[in-house]
């Protein structure tokens, strides 16, 4: 830990039957206080309750801060759209890997490191062979990463730094590759190797495009914007899929193991699978005289219906990753040369719809990083179906780095939440004659 958090002498006073208790309050480097709670069940007896932890920090972190009122996304300090204009992804995979931006020879042999692991185990060729063909990808990513410590057992030690390093490189270079390898096991198309010339965005475009009778020819601004796609999706603080890292790794579980559940998280149409559902949302409303029925059914608390890329729980202004995703879906429209993009339309008009209504106003409900990112994925030829593979591709750095921060934090405990129980208190068992 880097030690930013300023410990208070102030505390925070609970009365409770008659006893009162003095709880201390620690001070963040940036955002909220939080009050300590550690021993309150030893000394109160009782527990604090906050299901989907809504008012609840779950660990000390430096990595990402988030100020959800201003519309502010920090990593290590650096703001997200600078990163995006200014930045690129192996580069904000090593500020967030190892706290500060690299100089110009810790960047290349970073680079070099990442570029050496791409290739997968030949043998998990075959593994992809046991799923049929229509699997969905995400299934794919995973079953194959999960089975990652059966091939990469030489770096499943938790206690070794030298492995943790090891498997932090191998999630962060093979992921595209088995990204690439899951699309293509999905269309029928023979497997693609990396090729270690081309930068990492370059890369994932090529094994996903190319095939053995044409390679595929990068156009650098599509780079571009794949590699600033993967930049915004990078890390995001304590959301459901880092969360479920963190505490699948609390029991000392292997670092593949624990992507494997980030990655199964992640797969919810609530979190990351949200930009699948976001554009076949889009599609479904089709033409923006339609637009309306859709934002009513939205506001119908009898209707299930949500608008998909809207809203965020921590985000009650602007996700600044929209800002950026929204420009980045104008430029790469332009250079496809797709002007009339009928879902690009109803993205745009839906938006300001409901950013018109006070519905969405007075529930501070804001596009977020997945209402433009779909559009933009399949502009560049990518089926839907790719679009949750991708954003695990790029949030695989932001899981690792939390696992190596937990990993490396001498506080950590595993992790083990109480309840409020509302069953049957005891009582004996009858036999099945007498029931
Ligand atoms: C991601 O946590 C992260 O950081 C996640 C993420 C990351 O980078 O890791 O940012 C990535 O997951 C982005 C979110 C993608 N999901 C979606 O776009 C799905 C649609 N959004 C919602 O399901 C919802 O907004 C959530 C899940 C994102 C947030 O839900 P919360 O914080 O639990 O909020 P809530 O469900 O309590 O909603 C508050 C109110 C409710 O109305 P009331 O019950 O108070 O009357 O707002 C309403 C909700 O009905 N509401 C919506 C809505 N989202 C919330 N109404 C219509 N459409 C929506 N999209």
């Amino acid at each position: 830990m880097d030690g930013s958090r300023t410990d208070d002498t102030r505390k925070a006073h609970l009365e409770i039957g008659g006893e009162s208790y003095d709880l201390p309050i620690h001070s963040p480097s940036e955002g909220p206080d939080v009050v300590d709670i550690r021993k309150l069940y030893a000394q109160a007896g009782v527990f604090t309750y906050d299901p989907g932890f809504t008012s609840t920090a779950s660990c000390d972190s430096a990595i990402t801060y988030i100020d959800g009122d201003a519309g502010v996304l920090l990593h290590r300090g650096y703001p997200i759209d600078q990163l995006a204009q200014k930045s690129h992804y192996l580069e904000v995979c090593y500020l967030l890997l190892y706290g500060e931006l690299p100089t110009g020879a810790q960047l290349e042999d970073f680079t070099q490191r990442v570029t050496m692991h791409t290739m997968l185990h030949e043998q998990m060729h075959y593994f992809f062979r046991g799923f049929r063909r229509d699997a969905h990808p995400m299934a794919i990513m995973v079953g194959v990463v999960g089975a990652m410590a059966a091939f990469y057992h030489d770096s499943t030690d938790i206690n070794d730094p030298w492995q943790r390093e090891v498997a932090s490189i191998r999630m962060i270079a093979k992921m595209p590759t088995i990204a690439a390898m899951a699309y293509k096991y999905s269309i029928g198309q023979p497997f693609v190797y990396p090729q270690n010339d081309l930068d990492y965005a370059s890369n994932f475009l090529q094994m996903c495009f190319s095939v053995p009778s044409a390679q595929y020819q990068v156009d650098p601004i599509l780079a571009r914007a794949m590699d600033r796609i993967f930049t915004l999706h990078a890390d995001h603080e304590q959301n459901a899929s880092t969360s479920t890292v963190r505490l699948a790794s609390s029991s000392g579980a292997n670092p593949f193991a624990c992507i494997a559940a980030g990655i199964a998280c992640l797969w919810g149409p609530a979190h990351g699978g949200a930009n699948q559902a976001c554009l076949e949302m889009l599609r479904e409303i089709g033409t923006v005289d339609r637009i309306p029925e859709f934002i009513a059914r939205a506001k119908d608390k009898n209707d299930p219906f949500r608008l998909m890329g809207f809203g965020h729980r921590v985000y009650k202004n602007f996700d600044p990753r929209a800002t950026v995703m929204k420009e980045s879906a104008d430029e790469v429209l332009d250079l496809l040369g797709v002007e009339d993009n009928d879902t690009l339309k109803v993205a745009k008009e839906l938006e300001k719809q409901a950013l018109d209504d006070p519905y969405f106003a007075e529930k501070k409900l804001f596009p977020n990083v997945d209402f433009y990112s779909g559009i933009i994925l399949e502009a560049m030829g990518f089926p839907t179906s790719m679009f949750t593979p991708i954003f695990a591709l790029s949030r695989t750095v932001g899981w690792i780095s939390q696992w190596k921060e937990q990993l490396s934090d001498p506080a950590m405990k595993i992790g083990r939440p109480r309840q409020l129980y509302t069953g049957p208190s005891q009582r004996d068992y009858v036999d099945v004659e007498n029931r």
